[in-house]
């Protein structure tokens, strides 16, 4: 069969990203132009200097793209941008070059979920990973606990009513003077501290997640005493957290049935929730696991540390996916800041 080679473009948020992918699984080239530096003095990333800087990046990141794979723009098959969900303005500078690219070299336009491509993510790590499977989606604007039915097939079984996960990390990272973007620091802090302070946790019957109770308790204690010891605090935040996650994560498996269960997001690279993932597959707790319908069997699958966060090569993944199902865009494909899986 002949090679498909997808070009992925990423702008949804604050890194300017464009890859190149061979049959949805092998990474040809990945560059990702981070705008970190420029947002961290803002305390989070402005929306209008995040698509000015976009503009500035996407051809030079493309060629570098290009150049890496050693591949010319007509071996490329398909071009595969974002177009949701994310910042709007952000979103139309990598959609629009998507468009004018594809009309270039005449070649199908097909859009790409941005969550789809976090899910992705692990099929680049994975190589053997083949839906269905259990995704526990963790980024800075989604959280939900997605059944991954096929690769273009996805049911949400929860999500968050309130903040997305990585926006809780954000917050109480910025509250305690931790700066931006605050997960990998609060990640960092976390390990020397004790997770001795009592933080709430919001339950509901269903699979469904909320995070701002915890986000404002944190808050409150840190005004509240100052003094605080934030290692500590950190340490509760993450623990407690990765509580609401297991027992959600469980509930899908009651649920669905499902024994694989495949990580993404940029929080999927926090340390102490991989754990806490990776323990579940390993429960040697018979009580538990007859409580939780769980077996032994349980796989748990998270993409390599670079490719939890935003990058195209899951874009490009993910693509090749849509390509192969038979999805095609026109030109008039608009940007969703709100697009649903
Ligand atoms: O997936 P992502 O790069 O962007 C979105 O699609 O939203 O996720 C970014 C989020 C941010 O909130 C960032 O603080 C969080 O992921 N993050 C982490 C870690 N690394 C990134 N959160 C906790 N621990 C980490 N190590």
């Amino acid at each position: 069969m002949k090679d498909i080679y997808t070009l992925g473009i990423e702008s949804s948020c604050d890194e300017t990203s464009v890859a190149v992918v061979k049959n949805g699984r092998e990474i040809l080239s990945n560059v990702i132009d981070t705008q970190i530096p420029i947002h961290e003095k803002y305390g989070g990333v402005v929306p209008e200097i995040a698509s000015r800087n976009h503009i500035e990046a996407i051809s030079r990141v493309t060629k570098k793209a290009l150049e890496e794979a050693n591949i010319s723009l007509e071996q490329i098959d398909a071009v595969t941008p974002t177009y949701g969900p994310g910042l709007v303005g952000a979103l139309l500078v990598g959609l629009s070059y998507a468009k004018a690219l594809s009309f270039a070299i005449n070649k199908p336009l097909v859009g790409v979920n941005h969550i789809q491509g976090h899910i992705a993510a692990n099929y680049i790590t994975y190589k053997e990973l083949e839906p269905p499977f259990l995704c526990m989606m963790m980024s800075g604007g989604n959280t939900q606990i997605i059944h991954v039915k096929d690769y273009t097939e996805f049911e949400v079984l929860g999500k968050t009513r309130d903040d997305a996960i990585g926006e809780a990390f954000d917050k109480v990272a910025r509250v305690v003077g931790l700066g931006y973007p605050g997960g990998p620091k609060v990640d960092k802090l976390a390990k020397e501290g004790k997770p001795t302070i009592e933080l709430p946790k919001t339950h509901f019957e269903n699979m469904d997640f909320s995070f701002s109770g915890i986000k404002t308790a944190v808050i409150n204690l840190h005004h509240k005493n100052p003094e605080i010891n934030k290692a500590d605090l950190c340490a509760s935040f993450e623990k407690t957290i990765t509580e609401i996650l297991i027992e959600n994560i469980k509930k899908a498996m009651k649920v669905t049935g499902m024994k694989t269960i495949a990580l993404a997001g940029g929080v999927s690279a926090n340390i102490f929730i991989r754990k806490a993932f990776l323990d579940l597959g390993q429960i040697q707790d018979d009580k538990e696991k007859q409580e939780n319908q769980i077996q032994n069997d349980i796989k748990i699958y998270m993409p390599d540390l670079k490719l939890c966060t935003d990058n195209a090569g899951m874009i490009a993944s993910a693509g090749y996916y849509n390509y192969m199902q038979g999805k095609r865009d026109a030109l008039d494909l608009n940007a969703i800041p709100n697009l649903k899986l």
